[in-house]
């Protein structure tokens, strides 16, 4: 079993109408963090939720909020984001004309900043950013919806960029998101991942169960 792996499930697969609970739930089942899907419509085909509802449910928890915003442009919404309760807020390069200045906002609100990259966004999308930023979210579906399948393709450049954070001495982590299932998750912390958001694979059947799986599994 891998070391330190963290496991963020992504409400997205929760039941809305108890929202609440279902949060509660995954901090009693063995959560380490909350994957909050922001979709605006625009940046993806898809519509989730905003800050009014991250501040309701911060009540529910104690657990940081790994919040992912899939919204364009993004900037103007960091601080409300900020000021709603999340605790890491990861953006996309796609989503910013000035992605260091983006950056640089999430983290003068005392915030957590991480940047996610789609599968065919490159590493280079990030380079500039690199000793600014403490998370990086590898995209291994096209964002947009749940219950996508996982896409390998994206494994060398988990690889690539763990073997950078270690050669550069970085404290980065390295989250991959979508398509994460019990076969997928080991290939993700092999080629360097660790922590591992799922939705569809968390939400069927024990959430105990399914998340003391993928940690072991890892
Ligand atoms: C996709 C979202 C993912 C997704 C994960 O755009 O960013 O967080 O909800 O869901 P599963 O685990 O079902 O792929
Ligand atoms: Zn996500």
């Amino acid at each position: 079993m891998a070391q330190n792996i963290k496991i963020s499930p992504s409400i997205l697969s929760a039941d809305f109408s108890i929202l609440g609970d279902e949060i509660k739930s995954l901090e009693k089942a063995g959560a380490d963090l909350i994957h909050i899907d922001v979709m605006d419509g625009h940046f993806v085909p898809n519509i989730t939720m905003g800050p009014p509802i991250i501040k309701q449910i911060r009540k529910c928890t104690k657990l940081p909020f790994d919040v992912h915003l899939m919204i364009s442009p993004v900037e103007k919404y960091i601080k409300a984001f900020a000021d709603a309760g999340s605790d890491i807020i990861t953006l996309h390069p796609e989503a910013t004309d000035n992605l260091k200045r983006a950056v640089q906002t999430v983290k003068s609100f005392g915030k957590k900043a991480g940047v996610s990259l789609n599968p065919k966004t490159p590493i280079s999308a990030l380079m500039d950013v690199i000793n600014d930023i403490d998370l990086i979210l590898i995209m291994s579906v096209n964002p947009g919806f749940a219950g996508q399948s996982f896409m390998g393709e994206v494994l060398p450049k988990v690889t690539e960029l763990r073997k950078m954070i270690n050669d550069k001495k970085l404290k980065i982590d390295i989250e991959i998101d979508g398509g994460i299932n019990f076969e997928t998750a080991a290939l993700a912390v092999k080629a360097g991942a660790n922590i591992l958001v799922s939705g569809t694979t968390i939400f069927s059947g024990s959430l105990k169960d399914n998340i003391q799986k993928l940690r072991n599994c890892a």
